[in-house]
């Protein structure tokens, strides 16, 4: 039992004779009677951190407990999803060749899915640049040797995606399948940042003109 009493002010004031300090003749000042109960911890010995904690973990009982634990649960998922979203929005939605991370995702993407046909180097398949007004043509460079400059991002994009059949005369057979099941959105723009990374500069710059004309029409 700890009494705790405040002083200091009162005191001072009361040695000042003949001021009665707004107090009612026989009236009490309640701070004297302030006394805080204090009971003395069994877990003294333990540091204070761990004290406070098995006093709030006492003060909470079960219950309590339950719902601390699940708000901490709940915040680290928050908080990893929103992280995971974070990574997915700045991925998902463009192709960058300077981003290490989407480079390299798109790297063993190309080597799992496309290599085969492509080439390890992205340089298309023996014969690719021969006529073939029927289609069925081995698989074009994706690398700066070939053409493919003159399609935008999304094009790209759309070829891998959908395949390369949606887009070619109805009388050509087109050969390069699509990845719709396979891949998802932040995969396919990975895709396109990786082989973008392959390109020379000369190639980006053709590129951009290439798209700058398409959209004057
Ligand atoms: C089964 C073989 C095959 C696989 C696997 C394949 N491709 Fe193709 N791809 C082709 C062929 C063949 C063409 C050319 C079609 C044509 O123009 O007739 C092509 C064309 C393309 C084009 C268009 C090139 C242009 O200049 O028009 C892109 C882009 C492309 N492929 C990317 C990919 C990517 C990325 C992957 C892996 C996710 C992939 N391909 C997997 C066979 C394949």
């Amino acid at each position: 039992m700890v009494g705790i009493s405040k002083r200091s002010r009162s005191d001072r004031r009361r040695r000042r004779p003949g001021i009665r300090h707004g107090l009612l003749p026989g009236q009490r000042r309640a701070d004297r009677r302030l006394t805080i109960d204090v009971e003395v911890d069994p877990d003294e010995e333990l540091g204070d951190g761990r004290r406070s904690i098995s006093w709030a973990a006492r003060k909470l009982g079960p219950k309590g407990r339950f719902l601390i634990v699940a708000m901490l649960i709940g915040a680290v998922i928050t908080l990893i999803s929103l992280s995971f979203d974070q990574y997915t929005a700045s991925s998902s939605s463009y192709a960058d060749p300077k981003n290490e991370a989407q480079v390299s995702h798109g790297k063993s993407l190309y080597t799992a899915n496309c290599a085969f046909c492509h080439g390890d180097d992205l340089g298309g398949k023996e014969g690719w640049d021969r006529d073939y007004p029927k289609g069925g043509r081995p698989a074009l460079p994706l690398n700066g040797s070939g053409a493919l400059w003159r399609l935008a991002d999304h094009d790209i994009y759309d070829v891998i995606k959908f395949g390369g059949q949606p887009f070619s005369p109805i009388n050509y057979r087109n050969d390069m399948p699509g990845f719709e099941l396979q891949l998802a959105a932040a995969d396919l723009w990975a895709l396109v940042a990786y082989v973008k990374s392959t390109w020379s500069p000369e190639m980006i710059e053709r590129q951009k003109e290439a798209v700058a004309r398409q959209e004057q029409g």
